[in-house]
């Protein structure tokens, strides 16, 4: 079914388990092939875009098999470097298997990992990155060739943060002959993650969650036992999804501590927030207050994948809210949707846009165009009187285990896929 029917006008009431991180999963899981071993990923969220990892692994040789607990990966017998497959046809997330199979078997053929709705998605610093690593890239049939004669320790200063592009470097320099320096590093979250696993496994790695990582080559690397962290942007989804529809609601296993900057505004739309160590509890105001602005920027700032949850929030708060998104070039998709719905927004330059605040969305008939901001349309829908139909839920099954279910657990009236 691709489609999702919602009832709105319910305040979310209840507490819901937040899924293991997407964004942590995906890099860990390419992680693995560096290991030759069997790692037990924990937490390892159940979504269509670890699937399509999985038949990845498993195509190049890895054992995976599904528990109750997570997901156990042996890459003990990993051959080939042809990394070819329908389900992972410009799957962004693929890329990270770059750096792995360069770590791993000094060479890869892949499909290019192409743009998508939000943005051309360019690759030029992940190859700038490995080509200083002593990495030769080519083209063959189409496919992005990329080998290794001798995978060499260097320093590399990122003239903007990327969270791909330092991952690949990572995975790369743990396998590459002596040290390795990562200024401009990204420092999300999910880069932890990565670098505790790769620890985990006996890697050598400081600076993680800083601008600046050092990693030793040539470490042995060990099979490990590994939990993946909550994903900070489901919870944040959820999060926002209360402050547009009503209600309190727990969110629980959400990582507050990785969560300032979306706090922060939830805060100023006069959301009541507790954090601890268990999740967070929300509770909305009785109607969003306006924020003024919010700015998308790489963390420790605003995530741009919460932009669009932000914008629902802010199209039914008081006053006006100018929403800039600096990361991608058209992640405002889910605008034009929301206009069908009542919502009031206008395009005011390149990446910015003034959402003048109404007091109702009413329900209609709308098209995900991509995971967030489908997701947004999701809690938009929640917090519209009447009802809704969500189309393309499919994108929305890329980030999120079972939204519907999620939302039913908060007591809203949803049903789909
Ligand atoms: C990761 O994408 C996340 N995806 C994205 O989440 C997230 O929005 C993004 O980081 C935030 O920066 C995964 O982790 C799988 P980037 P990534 O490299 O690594 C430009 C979601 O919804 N850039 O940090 O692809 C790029 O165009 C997804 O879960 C280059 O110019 O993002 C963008 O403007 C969406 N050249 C900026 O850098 C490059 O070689 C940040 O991109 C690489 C990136």
């Amino acid at each position: 079914m691709d489609s999702i029917c919602v009832q709105g006008g319910i305040a979310l009431q209840g507490e819901v388990p937040i899924q293991g991180s997407k964004n942590a999963a995906l890099p860990i899981l390419a992680a693995t092939l560096l290991v030759g071993e069997r790692s037990f990923i924990r937490n390892c969220p159940r979504i269509a875009d670890v699937y399509a990892m999985v038949s990845l692994l498993k195509a190049m040789g890895c054992q995976v098999n599904w528990q109750e607990q997570g997901i156990l990966v042996d890459s003990s017998r990993v051959q080939g470097h042809e990394m070819q497959s329908e389900a992972v046809k410009g799957m962004r997330s693929s890329l990270c298997l770059l750096g792995a199979m360069i770590g791993r078997c000094n060479e890869v053929v892949m499909e290019h990992p192409g743009g998508c709705v939000i943005g051309q998605r360019p690759i030029d610093l992940h190859l700038w990155a490995l080509g200083q690593m002593g990495v030769a890239f080519g083209e063959t049939q189409g496919l992005l060739s990329a080998t290794a004669d001798r995978l060499c320790g260097a320093r590399i200063c990122l003239p903007k943060p990327s969270v791909g592009a330092t991952e690949n470097i990572i995975l790369a320099a743990v396998m590459a002959e002596g040290d390795t320096l990562i200024e401009g590093a990204a420092r999300e979250p999910e880069i932890v993650a990565l670098c505790g696993y790769l620890c985990a496994c006996g890697a050598w790695i400081q600076g993680a969650g800083t601008a600046c990582i050092r990693i030793r080559g040539g470490q042995r690397l060990y099979g490990t036992d590994y939990t993946v962290p909550a994903d900070r942007i489901v919870a944040g989804t959820y999060l926002f999804a209360c402050i547009a529809a009503g209600g309190n609601i727990f969110l629980e296993h959400a990582p507050g501590e990785d969560m300032g900057a979306v706090l922060t505004v939830a805060g100023r739309m006069g959301a009541r927030l507790c954090t601890s160590r268990e999740g967070i509890y929300v509770q909305a105001p009785p109607r969003p207050l306006s924020t003024d602005r919010i700015i998308t920027a790489p963390y420790p700032g605003f995530p741009t994948d919460l932009q669009s949850s932000a914008l629902v929030a802010a199209a039914l708060g008081e006053g006006v809210t100018l929403v800039e998104e600096t990361i991608f070039e058209n992640r405002f998709r889910v605008v034009e949707e929301l206009r069908k719905m009542g919502g009031r927004m206008e395009m005011l330059d390149t990446g910015k846009l003034l959402v003048r605040g109404v007091d109702t969305l009413q329900g209609a008939l709308v098209e995900a165009k991509e995971l967030r901001g489908g997701a947004a349309l999701v809690a938009a829908a929640l917090a519209a009187k009447g009802e809704s139909v969500i189309r393309g839920c499919l994108y929305i099954n890329r980030g999120y285990e079972n939204i519907c279910r999620d939302f039913r657990e908060l007591g809203a009236r949803v049903i789909g896929a």
